[in-house]
């Protein structure tokens, strides 16, 4: 059986956090999308041109161990306003969201241009100030010696890129179920995700 849950929505939201939940309740399989672009964006800083960087992506690209850096996050919203890295990735995408077993895909524009047809589709969001409080706890805990205002700010200019790029830009589908978790814990997060699935299952 396929079936899609697209999970869309800004930086530090929650998307991955409760993807990863909704995938290993219902067992699906879960795709990362940020981490494609993230794969371009770090090859991009080796001196890589982002389009072929892109049509040759390997396995390995995606298992380097700075796509979480600050650096590599500002490359990959930078390569991801590309129509032509966007267009070499859809595919692949588009594929894993029909894999037989069921797919939960976290990004920006799954619902809206990858998987149009998701059966359910999922925009988490939360205010940039909580987003950047819970990404600056986060790299602290990992050593990084970046203010909260500095984070702030790339939370802001992520935001700002992602949203207002022409080609896919991050918006709501006009049917997703919308979830703001600056005021919900994550565990009723997950709960309210897995309820609006499992309504949809039937
Ligand atoms: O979700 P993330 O922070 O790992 O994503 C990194 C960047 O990749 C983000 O700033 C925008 C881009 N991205 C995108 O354009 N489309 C997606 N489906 C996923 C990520």
């Amino acid at each position: 059986m396929a079936f899609t849950i697209a999970i869309d929505g800004p930086a530090a939201a929650g998307k991955g956090t409760i993807s990863k939940a909704v995938s290993e309740h219902f067992g699906f399989g879960h795709l990362d999308t940020g981490l494609l672009y993230r794969a371009v964006g770090a090859r991009m800083l080796d001196g890589a041109e982002p389009v072929s960087a892109a049509e040759t992506l390997e396995v390995v690209d995606l298992e380097r161990d700075d796509l979480r850096t600050v650096a590599v996050a500002q490359a990959a919203s930078k390569v991801a306003v590309i129509a032509g890295v966007r267009a070499a990735l859809v595919d692949f995408q588009r594929a894993f969201a029909r894999r037989a077993g069921g797919a939960v895909m976290d990004g920006r524009d799954i619902g809206t241009v990858i998987c149009p047809e998701a059966e359910v589709k999922l925009f988490v969001t939360a205010s940039a100030e909580v987003r950047a409080r819970r990404r600056f706890l986060e790299l602290t805990a990992k050593g990084s010696v970046l203010t909260l205002d500095e984070v702030l700010a790339d939370v802001r200019a992520r935001d700002e890129r992602d949203m207002t790029r022409a080609e896919a830009p991050l918006k709501p589908a006009d049917d997703a179920i919308l979830i703001d978790t600056s005021t919900l814990s994550i565990d009723d997060a997950v709960a309210r995700a897995i309820a609006e699935v499992t309504a949809r299952l039937g």
